[in-house]
């Protein structure tokens, strides 16, 4: 017999029913133990949708990752579930309506990768402006015979006028760097004191770094018409989600001179095929989704994700709702 919150009121402890979709850090299932019965549904790789509807038969909660779509389908698989607690910051792969309409907690990991993810930003507009791939694979491929007065030139980050597009939490990190790198900073985001309309920042920026989430109204933000409006010399940098640009007006951007360069942590479809235009490219700096990869911002997100899943099963306001959760619902930004 079940008493509140899911506990057997004979005493015996009832533990909940959880899905992890893949193999978290433990740091994260460590904090389930005590109270939950977990399934880690795919030690490597990513689960077939088949078997995540599957595995969430039944589940009380579930832990999902970017790669997994938590749609109806799942859902209507775990008639009793409470929540999904997604371990990433962005949550586009969740019906976020299907959840609101049942009554299911959405949760994410926002704040713990911020400054992990403004450093790798970092990364690609500095490997990018500064052709350090490129310059990489001479050393290597024995192609460097001297130094070279205009050989590999680049565009100075210095002084240079640094473009935000979305600034949220993320945006503003790499704001606060390029202050560092004295550049002058500007920003689209529309409702926020300062932010100028998208087409005066991608013609008056020299790097623009993306940090919206995936939305329908961000969907190709940036495609071939607003390309044109940049700077021959611009960087552009993604490290949001793929389908923020249009990728083929992209790779047609980069080989015609249309932009410097770019560096991408994301794309449409992930993995990139190797056989995709842009792989084919020098001008792009091509990274596997790895913006928040360290191991302390990895574990904090797997403790995050865990301690939002157990808040919600306890019955209690979960850190981090995306969807429901608290009075009146509210969504945090996924920048
Ligand atoms: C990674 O892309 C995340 O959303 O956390
Ligand atoms: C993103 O907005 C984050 O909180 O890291």
């Amino acid at each position: 017999m079940k008493g509140v919150n899911g506990k057997a009121i004979d005493g015996s402890k009832k533990k909940w029913r959880v899905l992890v979709t893949r193999r978290i850090p433990r740091a994260g299932l460590e904090r389930l133990e005590p109270d939950c019965d977990y399934r880690v549904l795919a030690e490597t790789g990513v689960p077939a949708q088949a078997d995540v509807v599957r595995a969430a038969a039944g589940v009380d909660g579930i832990i999902s990752l970017l790669t997994e779509r938590i749609d109806a389908a799942v859902m209507d698989a775990a008639p009793g579930l409470k929540v999904v607690a997604n371990y990433a910051v962005g949550f586009d792969n969740i019906d976020l309506d299907e959840a609101a309409r049942r009554g299911v907690v959405v949760t994410n990991t926002p704040g713990v990768l911020t400054e992990t993810t403004a450093d790798f930003a970092w990364a690609l507009i500095l490997a990018a402006a500064r052709r350090v791939i490129e310059g990489d694979d001479e050393v290597r491929a024995g192609r460097w015979r001297t130094w070279e007065p205009e050989g590999l030139l680049g565009v100075d980050i210095h002084g240079a006028v640094l473009g935000v597009v979305g600034f949220g939490r993320i945006g503003q990190a790499v704001a606060r760097r390029g202050e560092g790198f004295g550049m002058r900073v500007i920003f689209h985001d529309p409702g926020r004191p300062g932010s100028i309309p998208l087409e005066e920042l991608l013609r008056t920026a020299d790097i623009i770094s993306l940090h919206v989430p995936l939305t329908p109204s961000t969907r190709h933000l940036i495609d071939a018409p607003r390309l044109k409006l940049c700077k021959p010399t611009a960087v552009l940098v993604n490290t949001s989600r793929g389908g923020v640009i249009d990728q083929d007006a992209l790779a047609e951007a980069l080989v015609s001179g249309t932009i410097f360069a770019a560096g991408l942590d994301v794309f449409e479809t992930e993995p990139l095929p190797p056989t995709h235009p842009l792989a084919r490219l020098k001008n792009v700096v091509l990274a596997p989704h790895i913006a928040s990869a360290s191991r302390a911002t990895r574990d904090r997100m797997a403790v995050m994700a865990a301690e939002n899943l157990l808040a919600v099963l306890r019955g209690e306001t979960p850190p981090n709702p995306v969807v429901g959760g608290s009075a009146g619902g509210s969504r945090n930004d996924a920048d």
